[in-house]
């Protein structure tokens, strides 16, 4: 029998198996992970090799250089993975890895490192979208919640509001008509001098300042579930020149302050429109600015004054891990989802909605 036939007769029986080990990878951007996930809820090990100290002194992330350190610490990540796990290579039933969104030469990493090692097990090889995996980081850390509910996506490469229907199913009620919260984040912060990554240090600093510049979000998109950052990063951006040009001190805990309160009021506001339109009461929150402590006050607020239920992700499983997508996988197998050939190839954006 042809290898593949043989495969999509594995997959089709793992469905039935009580128990489902899903060793996964990610290597999208800056973090070389890889997880061993039982029955998508729990986590027998989640390795993060993370590459911020080496991308902090060019002020962001060098694709190139991403992807070179990806192949420096793939294997060891592998076999940390299995160790901490306290697995043996044989006892893997599935082989997942994000193969999109994210940086091609980063993501192409992984996606090869999973080709070889699915095909070396002869297992199933699931190709996991990055986005879908930083919903279910929350099936991860909050056992009972089950789809629907709307998820509030919020990433350095994804903002959008959806309707997660079920597992495998996604509505896109609204995104960003231009740069992604994470991105206007990280900008804000290079400009007013913090380190990469921006998003954290403008959350530390923010809590220094105060809200006294009122910046503006988009006017245009009020009735509507979509966003744009591009207005207030440029902003902040006019105003700290002003300040250089007229050599005047300006304070840098006031400026992340007042970005991050009109940014996260506008977020918070908008998914929990979504979620009183659509009758949902579950409000979760996913990917890394949903670490973002300000934000997570104000969904929680939010909720609580409108009835609604706030999940989010453990802080370890918001930004990029591999456990999120052994997670995802786990529904995915479990639907009949998702089982990709060797040919599978990296894709620098991937689409939000139901997986094929
Ligand atoms: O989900 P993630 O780890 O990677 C992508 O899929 O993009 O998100 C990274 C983004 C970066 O822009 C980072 O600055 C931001 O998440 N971030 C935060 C916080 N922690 C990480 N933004 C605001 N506040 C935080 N505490
Ligand atoms: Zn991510």
């Amino acid at each position: 029998m042809a290898y593949f036939d043989k495969i999509k007769e594995k997959f089709e029986k793992l469905k039935q198996k009580q128990d489902i080990i899903v060793l996964s990878i990610e290597s999208s951007c800056d973090e070389t992970s890889i997880a061993v996930v039982k029955n998508g809820r729990e986590v027998l090990s989640n390795i993060i090799a993370t590459q911020i100290e080496i991308h902090r002194r060019f002020g962001g992330v060098v694709p190139e250089v991403a992807s070179r350190n990806h192949i420096l610490a793939i294997s060891n990540v592998y076999e940390e993975a299995l160790n901490v796990a306290g697995i043996k290579a044989e006892q893997i039933d599935a082989v997942a890895v994000t193969y999109g969104a994210g940086l091609m030469g980063a993501l192409l990493v992984g996606v090869n490192f999973a080709k070889g090692l699915a095909y070396s097990l002869a297992v199933p090889l699931i190709a996991v979208s990055h986005v879908h995996g930083h919903i279910a980081a929350n099936y991860i850390s909050h056992k009972d919640l089950v789809p629907p509910f709307i998820c509030l996506m919020v990433s350095g490469g994804h903002t959008a509001i959806l309707k997660v229907e079920d597992y495998n199913k996604f509505d896109m009620l609204g995104t960003t008509v231009d740069d992604a919260i994470g991105e206007a984040f990280d900008k804000v912060a290079r400009v007013i001098g913090l380190p990469y990554p921006g998003g954290p240090e403008i959350d530390k600093l923010a809590k220094e300042g105060k809200n006294i510049y009122k910046f503006t979000v988009a006017d245009s998109l009020k009735n509507t579930y979509n966003f744009s950052f591009s207005g207030i990063k440029t902003e902040v951006v006019n105003l700290v020149h002003n300040f250089i040009q007229r050599k005047e001190e300006y304070n840098r805990a006031d400026i992340a302050c007042s970005f991050q309160e009109s940014v996260t009021s506008e977020l918070a506001s908008k998914v929990v429109r979504a979620c009183k339109n659509s009758g949902q009461n579950n409000l979760v929150v996913a990917g890394g600015v949903g670490a973002n402590s300000r934000l997570k006050e104000k969904l929680q607020a939010l909720c609580e004054e409108n009835n609604l239920t706030f999940f989010s992700p453990a802080l370890k499983y918001c930004t990029d891990n591999a456990a999120m997508i052994g997670s995802m996988a786990y529904y995915m197998i479990r639907d009949g989802r998702g089982l990709a050939e060797l040919d599978l190839t990296a894709k620098p954006n991937v689409e939000f909605g139901t997986i094929k």
